[in-house]
């Protein structure tokens, strides 16, 4: 709970509370904490005022409220966003949440006009627009962050598209790839995270405003007019839906589970590699931490912490769906609970794609090690099964004449190339002195030449190609 909220000292009269009327004692101090959401739905401030000028600037064009009323409600908010900017304002847990401290604070500025305000409108539509638009500016953020993060991607595998490294199935040697073709991998993931949070933003873009409380509202308001305002693609089509649908939340945290899934898959990559068995990259200093007790460590922590982060984020995702699943409709106070878990996901998400658009140029390969990890795992055996399969060995025959050619290397404690032709003759007769430019990673790796391939010219083309779609 933020330190700046008054908490209730003593309880408010029943007059503090707009629907107080009917009540014949003043609600529990316990209750009042319990239910408050000031303390998290405060930083939507800014989309209330927006929902709340757009749907009076509706009001007074519908003849409403008068034009006289608009203008008390557009100078009291403008007032409101200076006192909210510069820390003046007064938040209260009394008024319980962001639209009643903010009601609140018009009404007390501009009289008359602020209690018009809430014409025609619920709570129900004013926090379900509050969240949508939220929810849309985050994901502009978001898509922001994934571009430049994809940038920091594209130049890496760049920069990188000749660097040879082994390749792994089973996380053990499998066959040559070019370092820039693993983060061209990277790259793919990311691409499908982008379309994802554009479909995302689709399903949020639609204004529940004029649903009211559930039922809609017997005022003539013009719910277009408010959507083209708040730059939403259309309307919620059915006011009980409207007031009650947070599948756009639910959208939002998978995509996000989704993308911090990938970046927890590169974190691993990333944890191991920088591992001394491995040492194939160095993360800047800057982007690791030290030990407490041990003064040699670097540690991961960056990474590290990306990897647990999407427990996190799955967390909010199994918390949303499971808020809504036995919800009848329309609105219950347990969608409050919903904005926690968004508003960590946006928050997690956000500074992780940050820290890795920063990060990732800094990375350095260390070519050496991963050449040397590379002639100890056989790692052209594919290209020596290829080579007999193309002289018309059947593919199968060919793979046992190499494993054969694998074991006695492995007895001599040589890669493939390292066996003299008469010793390889012995594996199947139609090997001859071409076959050494088929065993060297140089001659595996530019074999790979087609589209997906990991050929170096085949990852600047892949490169080229992701820069002419951004
Ligand atoms: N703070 C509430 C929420 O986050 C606003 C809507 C309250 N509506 C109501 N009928 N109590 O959901």
């Amino acid at each position: 709970m933020n330190t700046d909220i008054s908490s209730p000292t003593s309880s408010p009269s029943s007059s503090q509370y707009t629907w107080a009327a009917t009540f014949s004692e003043p609600v529990d101090q316990l209750v009042i904490r319990y239910t408050a959401s000031v303390g998290f739905d405060r930083r939507m401030w800014r989309q209330d005022i927006r929902g709340s000028l757009a749907h009076a600037r509706m009001l007074a064009r519908q003849d409403i409220i008068s034009a006289g009323d608009l203008a008390d409600i557009q100078r009291g908010m403008a007032q409101i966003v200076g006192e909210i900017e510069s820390g003046a304002f007064a938040w209260s847990q009394d008024l319980e949440d962001v639209h009643f401290n903010i009601e609140k604070r018009l009404t007390a500025l501009v009289g008359d006009a602020g209690k018009r305000l809430h014409t025609g409108r619920s709570r129900n539509d004013q926090v379900a627009t509050d969240i949508r638009l939220y929810l849309r500016d985050s994901i502009d953020d978001i898509q922001g962050l994934l571009g430049q993060f994809q940038t920091a991607l594209l130049d890496l595998a760049e920069r990188e598209a000749g660097t040879p490294m082994p390749g792994f199935t089973h996380l053990q040697v499998a066959q040559p790839i070019t370092f820039g073709h693993h983060v061209l991998a990277w790259y793919e993931m990311t691409r499908r995270d982008v379309e994802r949070f554009y479909d995302v933003r689709e399903h949020t873009n639609c204004l529940p405003l004029g649903a009211a409380a559930l039922a809609g509202t017997t005022y003539p308001i013009d719910r277009e007019f408010v959507a083209a305002e708040l730059g939403f693609d259309g309307v919620c089509e059915n006011s009980l839906d409207a007031v009650s649908d947070r599948d756009f939340a639910i959208e939002f945290c998978a995509a996000a589970s989704l993308l911090m899934m990938h970046i927890s898959r590169m974190s691993e990559e990333l944890v191991l590699w920088m591992n001394p068995r491995f040492r194939f990259v160095k993360i800047p200093d800057r982007f690791c931490t030290g030990s407490s007790i041990m003064p040699q460590k670097k540690n991961p922590d960056v990474p590290e912490l990306a990897r647990g982060k999407t427990g996190r984020i799955y967390g909010h995702l199994t918390s949303l769906l499971t808020l809504m699943k036995g919800q009848p409709l329309a609105y219950n106070k347990d969608n409050q609970e919903d904005k926690e878990p968004l508003f960590d996901t946006v928050d997690t998400l956000t500074d992780t794609l940050r820290i890795f658009a920063a990060m990732i140029p800094g990375l350095t390969t260390r070519p050496e090690t991963m050449s040397e990890a590379l002639r100890q795992g056989f790692a052209t055996a594919t290209d020596l099964a290829d080579y007999l399969a193309r002289k018309g060995l059947p593919f199968r025959d060919a793979h046992a004449a190499v494993g054969l050619a694998v074991r006695r290397a492995e007895e001599l404690g040589v890669d493939l190339p390292q066996l003299p032709l008469s010793e390889l003759r012995s594996f199947s007769p139609l090997i001859g002195e071409d076959v050494f430019s088929v065993l060297t990673v140089e001659g595996s790796l530019a074999a790979r030449n087609h589209i997906g391939g990991t050929a170096p010219e085949q990852v600047r083309t892949a490169v080229a190609r992701a820069r002419q779609r951004a």
